[in-house]
C-alpha cells in the first residue's frame, strides 16, 4: 500500500486547534488541502492562526519566506461541504460527539463518492460506532493527531471492526509521507498513548495522596531522575485539570471501571473548587509569577557522610552502572556476594521491588535499610529518591544520601512508599503498554514508538522494562499487589509469560 499521492486534495472538516495544526501538516508535506468549518469566521481564524505559527517557524530559521507562502497557498478555505467534492481524504477535527460525526461523515460519502476516504481525529470515540451506518464502514478509519499537530511527531491509525487494513495501510503511510511517526491501533478506549499514560498520572497522584512526598518533589524525581520532560503534576496543571480529569474519566468508565484507570479523589477535588491548573492560576502548584512557572522547589536532602568504602554484595541490575561511578569519586569499592545491596557502614541500599522499605528491612534482618528509586540512567541522573524503614536507626537517611550525594547527585528522600516513585510508575506504564499487546491492541514496537512520540516519554516503556528486567518488572508489580491487596497492580498475562518462557517484548 502507498501513500496518497501529493496530487490527492485532502479536505479537513473543523479549523481549530487541532483541525488548523492538521491543515498545515499536509500542507507543508506538499498536499493541496481543503479547509471547511461550520462557524462563520473559524477558517480564517484557523489560517490567521496557521499563518502566525509559519511566521514564527520563518523567524526562527525553520522556514523561508517563499516556502511559508507556499504552504499557505495549498490551504483553500471553503464555505460548503460540497466543495469537499474532489477530495480523496477527509479528515475531521470536529466537536467530540458521535452523532454529530456520523451525520457529517454521511454526508461526507454522499457529496465524495466511494473513493474518499473518511477519517476521523477523535480522541474518545469507537471508530467502529463512527462508520457503523455508513454505506461503506470498511472507508473509515482513525487518524488521531497529538496537540500540538505540527509539533508531535505521532499519528495513531485507528481501526474499526469493520475498517479495511488496505485504507488502515494507506493512512499509515499518508502520515509518515506527512513526516509524521504512524502507529496501527486497534479501536479500543484511549487508544495506544490516552491508555498507556493514565498511570503516569495516576500513580504520582497515589503517591501524593499518601504523603509520599509533595507535588513539587514528585515532579522532581520523575524529570531529574526518570528523565521525563515533565512531572505528573506540571503535566496535568498544564493539561487542565477539566480536561486530565475527564479523559481518565472516560478511559475508567470505558473499561468498565477496571481499577486501573480508578480516577483520583485529590484531582476531582481541584476540579470542583475550579483549580483547574496553570490556566486558572492554581492546581497542584500555584502559578503566581509573571513567567507561569511554579515557584515551589523540591524537597532536598541536606548533605550526609561521605562514604569512605562500599561493598557491593551481588549484582545491582539495571543499578550496575554506580558500581563504577563509585569507583571513579575516589570510593573504595569492594565486591562480595549477596542479593544485590550497597553496604556502607552498617547501611544496606536496595533498589526498590516494590515493597515497603519497613517490610525488607524485617525480611532480610537488617534494620537499617534503605531503599533506592529507579532512574532512567544511573549515571547521568540528577536527583535520586530514597526511603528508609521505620525500624531503621535515624542516621540511616543520611548515610544513604551521603552515597548518592558523593556521585554528585541530589537526593529527596520520601516517606516508606511501596515501589517508590519512579519504578512504580515505569512498571505500571509498561504493564499497561503489555496488556494492550496482550489484547491484540497493538504491537510492542507501536507502544514504545506512541508513548515516545505521543507524549515525549524518555523511553518506551515495554524497552524500558526490559532494560530494568522483565522478571524485576514482574516482581515489582507482584509486590505492590500484595501490599495494596487491588487488582489495579495485576500484572499483565503476557508479562509474566515473558518472564516464565524466558523471552522479551521485542526479542
Ligand atoms: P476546537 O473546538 O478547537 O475546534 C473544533 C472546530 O470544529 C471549531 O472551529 C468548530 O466551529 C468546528 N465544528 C464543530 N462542529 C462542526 C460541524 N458539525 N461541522 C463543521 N465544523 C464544526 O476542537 P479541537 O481541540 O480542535 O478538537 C477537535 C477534535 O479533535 C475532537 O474530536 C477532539 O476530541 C480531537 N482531538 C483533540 C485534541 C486536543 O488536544 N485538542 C487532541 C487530539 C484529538
Amino acid at each position: 500500500m502507498a501513500a496518497l499521492p501529493s496530487s490527492a486534495k485532502i479536505g479537513i472538516i473543523g479549523a481549530g486547534t487541532m483541525g488548523a495544526g492538521i491543515a498545515q501538516v499536509a500542507a507543508r508535506a506538499g498536499y493541496q488541502v481543503l479547509l471547511f468549518d461550520a462557524m462563520v469566521g473559524a477558517v480564517e481564524k484557523g489560517l490567521q492562526r496557521i499563518t502566525q505559527d509559519l511566521e514564527r517557524l520563518v523567524k526562527r530559521g525553520k522556514l523561508t519566506s517563499p516556502e511559508r507562502d507556499v504552504i499557505l497557498w495549498r490551504i483553500s478555505p471553503v464555505h460548503s461541504l460540497e466543495a469537499l467534492a474532489p477530495a480523496k481524504l477527509v479528515l475531521e477535527a470536529i466537536v467530540e460527539d458521535l452523532e454529530v460525526k456520523r451525520n457529517l461523515f454521511a454526508q461526507i460519502e454522499t457529496i465524495c463518492g466511494d473513493e474518499v476516504i473518511p477519517a476521523t481525529n477523535t480522541s474518545s470515540l469507537s471508530i467502529t460506532a463512527i462508520g457503523a451506518k455508513l454505506k461503506r464502514p470498511q472507508n473509515l478509519v482513525g487518524m488521531h493527531f497529538f496537540n500540538p499537530a505540527p509539533v508531535m511527531k505521532l499519528v495513531e491509525v485507528v481501526s474499526g471492526i469493520d475498517t479495511d487494513p488496505g485504507i488502515a495501510a494507506t493512512i499509515y503511510d499518508t502520515a509518515q509521507a506527512w513526516g509524521k511517526i504512524a502507529v496501527h491501533v486497534k479501536s479500543t478506549p484511549g487508544f495506544i498513548v490516552n491508555r498507556v499514560a493514565r498511570p503516569f498520572y495516576a500513580e504520582g497522584m497515589r503517591v501524593l495522596q499518601e504523603g509520599g512526598a509533595d507535588a513539587a518533589t514528585l515532579d522532581a524525581i520523575l524529570r531529574e531522575s526518570g528523565g521525563f520532560p515533565m512531572g505528573p503534576f506540571e503535566l496535568m496543571d498544564l493539561i487542565g485539570h477539566d480536561v486530565n480529569f475527564a479523559v481518565t474519566g472516560s478511559v475508567f468508565t470505558a473499561y468498565f471501571n477496571d481499577q486501573r484507570f480508578q480516577p483520583s479523589l485529590l484531582q476531582q477535588e481541584l476540579v470542583s473548587a475550579g483549580y483547574l491548573g496553570r490556566k486558572t492560576g492554581r492546581g497542584f502548584h500555584f502559578y503566581e509569577h509573571e513567567d507561569g512557572r511554579s515557584p515551589t522547589l523540591p524537597a532536598t536532602t541536606e548533605p550526609g557522610p561521605r562514604p569512605g568504602a562500599v561493598t557491593v554484595h551481588g549484582h545491582l541490575g539495571v543499578a550496575e552502572p554506580l558500581v563504577d561511578r563509585l569507583s571513579q569519586a575516589g570510593i573504595t569499592v569492594t565486591r562480595a556476594d549477596g542479593d544485590g545491596y550497597l553496604q556502607v557502614a552498617g547501611t544496606r541500599l536496595y533498589l526498590s521491588d516494590g515493597r515497603l522499605a519497613t517490610e525488607r528491612a524485617a525480611a532480610t534482618g537488617c534494620a537499617n535499610l534503605a531503599l533506592f528509586d529507579l532512574a532512567l540512567d544511573y549515571v547521568k541522573a540528577g536527583r535520586i529518591a530514597l526511603t528508609t524503614a521505620d525500624q531503621a536507626a535515624p542516621e540511616t537517611a543520611a548515610i544513604a544520601a551521603g552515597l548518592f550525594q558523593a556521585l554528585g547527585k541530589t537526593v529527596s528522600v520520601i516517606d516508606d512508599i511501596p515501589g517508590l516513585m519512579v519504578m512504580r510508575t515505569v512498571c505500571m506504564l509498561a504493564n499497561e503498554g503489555a496488556d494492550a499487546v496482550n489484547q491484540g491492541v497493538c504491537t510492542a514496537e507501536a507502544v514504545d514508538l506512541g508513548m515516545r512520540n505521543g507524549v515525549n516519554y524518555p523511553r518506551g516503556p515495554l524497552a524500558w522494562a526490559e532494560a530494568i528486567g522483565l522478571p524485576t518488572v514482574l516482581s515489582v508489580l507482584d509486590n505492590l499487589a500484595r501490599t495494596y491487596g487491588e487488582d489495579r497492580y495485576r500484572a499483565s498475562p503476557l508479562l509474566r509469560r515473558k518472564v516464565f518462557g524466558g523471552s522479551t517484548f521485542h526479542g
